[in-house]
């Protein structure tokens, strides 16, 4: 990290603290993949580098990529190929571009990008970002790419800047907690992101005391397991996510404090509890269920029943009443019948969800249900698919019917599409469009609810100065 000065001759654009260059940063997959972006961006802000809104006008270009369904290799490398073009044209305009692909394409096909698309200058896995100067070095050295792919013994996040640039709009994402040892039948998050692992509380709270200095209200904690945090506390002991909440409430002062994702299984008594003693938790919980069947949950390895699911919303619900509530399904895991169809189509009546994200199981290799029997058609697949996202659509609704009428807290984020509007969210994650100053993004506001739209609530500002 020390020599950054390359020999002359080298191709590729040298990093300088003394003059600026363009990065563009393209992020595909969760939001931990969005938070990493913003890290890459700031372990190279030192170097010179600063956001553009192009890859034409980049002297660096990350793809971070995302490996957890369908083709996503195939769209890496068709994402690529436009990107070649765009370095071509900048080479013939004399400008060098370092073209880096992250993420857990990176992590999981590193070698095959290399070989299908070896104008890719960089190709880094998603615990190696914090060697990003290093690699840019090297690469600006090297004749021939450079990877990092594996999984390093230091942990990312103590060498990563402490200095974020907090993110307009008064709400950030934190991870806290990442990888995975759940191994779920289908799913390639444990192989792409590595065994779990979480960050010391104190490390937690000195990112949230910086980020609210910065004017943030809200923070998502993040994770692949955010429930399963068990970072080492300041007293020695091990801490939960309901112990690290309660700081970032108390002592912090984070004014809306919302986790994502969580496993069922994970759901322990004194995070519900928090629920209950928390205002500044936000009722909004996003708790995957995947499928209501117990003869699926079994085969997916989930480790819980549909009626163990059933049991903790109760129990959620009676400790944060108004909770709003979001899942993840899957239809279509290989052996699923029409009877388990219909049981996870039970479990959405039973439970009534606030909105919710489905997918059709897709192979992914190297998982144990691409290898297993009992592969579902595609038009099986897709016919439930449907008929899920009815009822889904159907409840979202209802959710945000229920909202007109209410007077509600909102955090505003950004502008709304139209001039003079202003969008942010509600404490069960819905977005609000009204007509607001400038002044207010980044700031919560009380709005009176009046309309429902597909995707958004629309209503008026009943007063125009920050509540909390
Ligand atoms: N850790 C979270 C899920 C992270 S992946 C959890 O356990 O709930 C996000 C979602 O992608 C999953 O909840 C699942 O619904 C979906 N998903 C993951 N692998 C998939 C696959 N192979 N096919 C279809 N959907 C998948
Ligand atoms: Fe994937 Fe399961 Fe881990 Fe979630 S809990 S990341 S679905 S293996
Ligand atoms: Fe995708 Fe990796 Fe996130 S596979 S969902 S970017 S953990």
């Amino acid at each position: 990290m020390n020599s950054l000065s390359p020999p002359s001759g080298a191709t590729l654009p040298q990093p300088s603290t003394s003059s600026t260059r363009g990065l563009h940063v393209i992020t595909w997959g969760c939001q931990m993949n969005v938070y990493d972006s913003e890290r890459m961006s700031d372990v190279l802000r030192p170097l010179g580098y600063r956001t553009v809104g192009t890859p034409d006008d980049a002297d660096m270009i990350i793809l971070n990529t995302c490996h957890i369904r369908d083709r996503a290799a195939e769209k890496v490398f068709s994402e690529l190929g436009r990107l070649r073009k765009v370095k071509e044209a900048r080479a013939e305009r004399g400008e060098g571009t370092v073209l880096a692909v992250a993420g857990c394409v990176a992590q999981a096909e590193g070698k095959e990008i290399l070989s299908r698309a070896p104008y890719v200058d960089i190709v880094l896995g998603p615990q190696t970002y914090h060697r990003l100067p290093e690699m840019v070095a090297r690469a600006a050295r090297a004749a021939g790419a450079v990877i990092e792919t594996d999984f390093p013994v230091e942990q990312k996040f103590d060498f990563l800047p402490a200095d974020r640039m907090a993110p307009a709009g008064g709400a950030a994402f934190l991870t806290i907690q990442e990888g995975c040892d759940k191994f779920c039948s289908f799913c390639v998050v444990p192989y792409t992101r590595g065994a779990e692992s979480s960050r010391p509380a104190q490390a937690v709270i000195a990112e949230a005391r910086r980020l609210a200095a910065a004017g943030v209200r809200e923070i998502t904690l993040l994770g692949q397991n955010v429930n399963a945090y068990h970072g080492e506390g300041p007293d020695g002991r091990t801490w939960g996510l309901a112990r690290l909440a309660r700081v970032l409430a108390d002592e912090v002062g984070i004014a809306r404090i919302r986790y994502t994702t969580s496993h069922p299984r994970d759901m322990e008594d004194d995070l519900i509890a928090a629920h209950r003693d928390l205002p500044q938790l936000m009722p909004f919980l996003h708790l995957p269920v995947q499928s209501g069947s117990d003869r699926v949950l079994a085969a997916m390895n989930r480790g819980h029943t549909a009626d163990e699911y059933r049991a903790l919303v109760a129990r959620l619900r009676d400790a944060r009443p108004d909770l709003a509530l979001s899942s993840d399904f899957i239809v279509g895991h290989p052996g699923e019948t029409d009877a388990d169809f219909a049981e996870t189509m039970r479990l959405i009546d039973d439970v009534g969800f606030a909105q919710a994200y489905s997918f059709k199981y897709s192979p992914r290799p190297g998982t144990p249900a691409a290898g297993a029997g009992g592969h579902v058609p595609e038009d099986v697949k897709d016919a439930r698919l449907q008929e899920l996202q009815a009822v889904l659509r159907v409840q979202q609704d209802a959710f945000n019917d229920a909202a007109i009428g209410l007077t509600a807290p909102v955090l505003f984020t950004g502008r709304g599409r139209k001039p003079g509007q202003l969008s942010g969210k509600s404490p069960w994650l819905q977005a609000v469009n009204v007509d607001g100053p400038d002044s207010l993004i980044g700031r919560i506001a009380n709005v009176d609810i009046r309309h429902r739209y597909t995707n958004s609530l629309g209503g008026v500002l009943t007063e125009e100065t920050d509540r909390a």
